[in-house]
């Protein structure tokens, strides 16, 4: 048992977000909830280091470095600033965020290939692979496309078919083409690097029955013993983002045999950092704790391929895995049509507040593999009514009455039945949070301000206020109601650290840690004045928000989508984003109807910040109308009358102020824009565009 003198000596890491992306929604479930688990521990008194890092390596950072025609290294340095800005912003706090591409993680990489190799672990096998003559590289599957085999679908990936479902080999696929340069890829041989997972079957076996894993997932681990475990590919052909095997020239390691390394490099610059002692947390014997939060689409890395890396090294192996399941929003996958795709930044950009998404998600978190919903109606109910309506009110309803009848100065009751329901309530809470329950802790903390509401509606302080003779009850009555108030932002704590904090400013106090349970505002203790402590959230900051993810969408492209990445189960998962294919065949191209548009009538629309209506003609028998993000540059009447060019077989959108039924062509990049299209003279409405 840990006690304070000698407290549990914790590590904790969240899956390391790759590089080639903004931070979603979806993502900061995850890192909200290691946050709330970390910040909970601390607060027990226990010594807890979260350390995460980007996930630099691989082809998708390197091909879309290219594109933009900038390094790896530029490329990776700046997604690594904009995602530590975004989880600062969310509160999630790191011990260290690093990053995969570093020395330490090279020497820790290397180091431990060559123990596997010594363990006997390695062998070499060649194989066939598809190559790019073009681009002279060879092709992940994901980098290949063509006719799916069995339902003869378009411009399929090589692994798996999003029409039909089908999972194949790319060497199955018809007219197969690479992704990257457009030309027929070639069949080639190359010798590769197998860690032997086969031979580690019995180990993991062992392992899993240790008590690791979650029920579900050790189930999963049962179908996958069932299958049979197939030695796993850790080498890829230059030219590769990432580390060089040693004693092979022009071989890397495939990014996820680096990449849960990347915690351990992550901890060492901690180490570095603090004077923390690296061994002591991964030498095989190590008495400390190692948790590992993962979405569930990851539990094959890191319950199958991490702990037998580990174990073959001579490391320790994780704890607990804890696997989450997956965000939908509004009950389906997030959508970049729906306006659903949000950005961490695009919420803080027009919710502003990140502690309502931590308290919605913590609601709704519990200790399973179970997708969770982001419901945006009821995120503002269920925000306003908690936050606002039951936690805060205790104190807004109260506080004013102590500060100008009581200069501030408190005189708490001896014995108050709610506040000691209250307190004996702390370790069933503290329980639910350590369990990763954080619904059920929130329930019984909303339980509890319900009791402290009740208390102050009993009592109505307002009135006693009016009355003669009533204030050493008024005063007993609103300082007791905020002793309620403290012992409230102490459960909500893990959660809100940032309105915890501005609440302890007010209550005038010391951070709180768990053990301030066990204390209590005294009579004679001073609080500072009752300033507001937070807002409703509207339900037009989450219309805004949709709709500007709509609008993006249609003024101005944005590149494809990197959220949805995919991991098939074996090898050659971690496929990020699938660079978009340089070339289209004319097929591809005559799909898009352009047509000459006359534009017939263009208004401003009320609310909208970017989108002007158009009317457009192209010789129907009633003009379309278009929803155009082109506000910023034109004057609408200059606009009517003109020729433009506009997409006309664009499946019509509902948007927020009503259908858009196409879309028209405009210009723009960082020099300026938009600038519509106009053709020639001569040109007439319905006219197609080839
Ligand atoms: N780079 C790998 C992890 C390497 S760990 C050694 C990776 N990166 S990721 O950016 O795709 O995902 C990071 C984490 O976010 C993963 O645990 C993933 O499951 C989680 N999520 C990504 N999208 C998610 C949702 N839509 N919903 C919930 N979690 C999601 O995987
Ligand atoms: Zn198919």
């Amino acid at each position: 048992m840990a006690t304070a003198n000698n407290p549990r000596k914790i590590l904790v890491t969240s899956a390391l977000p790759y590089a080639n992306g903004s931070i979603h929604l979806g993502h900061l479930v995850e890192y909200i909830q290691t946050d709330i688990w970390v910040r909970f521990h601390k607060m027990q008194g226990h010594q807890v280091h979260y350390v995460c890092a980007d996930d630099t390596h691989g082809t998708p950072i390197m091909l879309r470095a290219e594109k933009e025609g900038i390094t790896p290294e530029t490329l990776i340095a700046n997604v690594h600033k904009e995602h530590s800005a975004d989880f600062s912003e969310f509160l999630v706090q790191f011990d260290n965020y690093y990053s995969t591409n570093a020395p330490e993680n090279k020497e820790l990489s290397q180091s431990i290939y060559k123990k596997l190799k010594a363990a006997g672990k390695i062998s070499t096998k060649t194989i066939e692979q598809f190559y790019d003559p073009v681009k002279n590289m060879f092709l992940p599957d994901r980098f290949i496309k063509g006719e799916c085999p069995k339902c003869h679908a378009k411009d399929q990936y090589g692994d798996s078919c999003e029409v039909c479902g089908a999972t194949y080999n790319p060497t199955e696929l018809i007219n197969a083409y690479s992704a990257v340069s457009g030309s027929a890829p070639v069949r080639k041989e190359t010798e590769h690097y197998f860690f032997k997972l086969s031979e580690c079957e019995q180990f993991l076996k062992d392992w899993t029955r240790s008590g690791t894993l979650q029920g579900e997932a050790a189930n999963k681990m049962g179908e996958w013993f069932e299958n049979g475990l197939n030695d796993w590919d850790i080498s890829r052909d230059a030219p590769y983002f990432g580390f060089e095997i040693p004693d092979a020239p022009g071989k890397y390691f495939y990014v996820w045999l680096d990449a849960p390394i990347g915690y351990m490099a992550s901890f060492k610059s901690l180490c570095a950092k603090q004077g923390l002692d690296f061994d002591e947390y991964w030498a095989k014997d190590s008495q400390t704790e190692l948790y590992h939060f993962i979405g569930k689409d990851i539990l094959y890395f890191h319950a199958l391929f991490w702990p037998a890396t580990l174990e073959f090294s001579e490391h320790r192996k994780p704890t607990q895995i804890f696997a989450h399941g997956f965000l939908t929003v509004n009950g389906e996958k997030m959508s970049k049509s729906r306006g659903t795709f949000i950005t961490a930044r695009s919420y803080l950009d027009y919710i502003k507040n990140p502690e309502y998404l931590r308290y919605y998600y913590a609601a709704k978190l519990n200790s399973t593999m179970e997708d969770i919903d982001l419901n945006l109606e009821d995120f503002v109910a269920r925000v306003n009514s908690d936050l606002v309506g039951k936690y805060i009110n205790i104190a807004s309803r109260t506080a004013g009455f102590i500060n100008k009848r009581f200069e501030g100065q408190l005189n708490p009751s001896a014995n108050n039945a709610v506040v000691s329901e209250i307190k004996a309530s702390a370790n069933v809470i503290a329980e639910s949070y350590a369990e990763r329950e954080y619904g059920k802790a929130l329930r019984e903390i909303m339980r509890l301000a319900d009791l402290a509401n009740g208390f102050v509606a009993e009592k109505a302080p307002w009135v006693m206020a009016k009355q003669e003779g009533q204030d050493s009850a008024l005063q007993e009555v609103c300082s007791d109601a905020l002793e309620m108030f403290r012992l409230l932002t102490l459960y909500l704590k893990p959660v809100l650290p940032k309105l915890a904090g501005e609440i302890e400013q007010f209550l005038n106090i010391a951070p709180l840690s768990w053990s301030a349970v066990a204390t209590s505002l005294l009579s004679q203790h001073r609080i500072n004045a009752y300033e507001h402590l937070i807002t409703r959230v509207d339900a037009k900051q989450i219309e805004a928000m949709t709709e500007a993810n709509k609008e993006n969408l249609q003024a101005t492209p944005t590149p494809a989508p990197h959220s949805q990445q995919r991991h098939a189960e074996h090898q050659q998962a971690a496929s990020a984003e699938v660079a978009e294919a340089e070339y289209i065949s004319i097929d591809d191209f005559t799909k898009v109807d352009l047509r000459i548009a006359k534009i017939v009538n263009a208004e401003h629309v009320e609310g909208a910040e970017k989108l002007l209506k158009l009317s457009l003609d192209i010789g129907e028998d009633k003009p379309r109308q278009v929803f155009a993000g082109i506000k910023s540059a034109y004057d609408p009447a200059t606009l009517i009358g003109r020729l433009t060019v506009m997409v006309a077989n664009l499946a019509p959108r509902k948007m927020k102020f009503g259908m858009s039924e196409g879309m028209v062509l405009a210009a723009s990049d960082e020099r300026g824009g938009p600038f519509i299209l106009s053709p020639d003279e001569g040109a007439a409405p319905g006219m197609k565009v080839k």
